[in-house]
């Protein structure tokens, strides 16, 4: 098995993360959700059985192979591989982004951040995470070959700034050394957010750039 299956195979049951039992207290109706870089499937397994009809995409064939297996019995579940560049964001009231952003390819972030903006109604929420400098992997040492290349990394001013039309929920810096389950030393360092779009957005329309960040 390559390190992706084995990284899927003990991910698709994790524990469900305390940002996104918060998010889905803060979500209004209509409970639409998008789940970018979806892996495979714990969250979407979540909010399926919390009443979401969920938008699941993911770059990887076999994360959405695997995701297809488990929900393509459902009829709230959508699946689509696809990158975050080219996926159709559908209007929705969560965007969850857990752990996936830190491979958006630097020169679609912009364009990326502006469609996970708008496709949010007003009183939107996002939950999801970026990587901070200080990490392992955004060190240009990792070798990210067997894994998926990090091309997004932020400082916590970079994160901030991306949340200016937000009211922010829940702002955590996890930073922290210790082992991989795979026993590898490993220093983490990630921004967690969970955040509710403005009523009146003020970059509804026509969103600028996104900030500039590292690699
Ligand atoms: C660390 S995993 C997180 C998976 C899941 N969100 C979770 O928390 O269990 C990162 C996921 O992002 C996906 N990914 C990597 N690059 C991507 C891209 N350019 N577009 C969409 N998904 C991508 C990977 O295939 C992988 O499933």
């Amino acid at each position: 098995m390559s390190q992706r299956s084995d990284y899927f195979a003990a991910t698709e049951n994790r524990r469900i993360r305390d940002d996104l039992v918060l998010a889905i207290a803060n979500v209004a109706e209509p409970k639409v959700a998008v789940d970018c870089g979806c892996g495979a499937g714990a969250d979407i397994h979540y909010l399926a059985e919390n009443g979401f009809v969920v938008h699941g995409f993911d770059v990887e064939e076999e994360a959405i192979a695997r995701c297809q297996a488990r929900f393509g019995h459902r009829d709230n579940v959508h699946l689509s591989q696809s990158s975050f560049g080219a996926y159709p964001f559908p209007r929705a009231s969560l965007v969850v982004a857990d752990a996936s952003l830190f491979f958006c390819p630097k020169a679609e972030f912009p364009a990326v951040w502006k469609n996970i903006c708008e496709c949010l109604h007003p009183q939107g929420i996002f939950c999801g995470s970026f990587l901070g400098p200080e990490d392992t992997m955004a060190s240009p040492a990792c070798n990210a070959a067997d894994f998926w290349p990090v091309t997004a990394v932020f400082e916590e001013q970079e994160v901030l700034a991306l949340f200016a039309g937000f009211e922010i929920l829940r702002f955590k810096v996890h930073q922290y050394s210790g082992t991989t389950p795979s026993g590898q030393p490993h220093d983490w360092h990630i921004f967690a957010v969970v955040a509710k779009k403005a009523a009146r957005h003020p970059r509804a329309n026509r969103l600028p750039d996104a900030p500039a960040f590292h690699r």
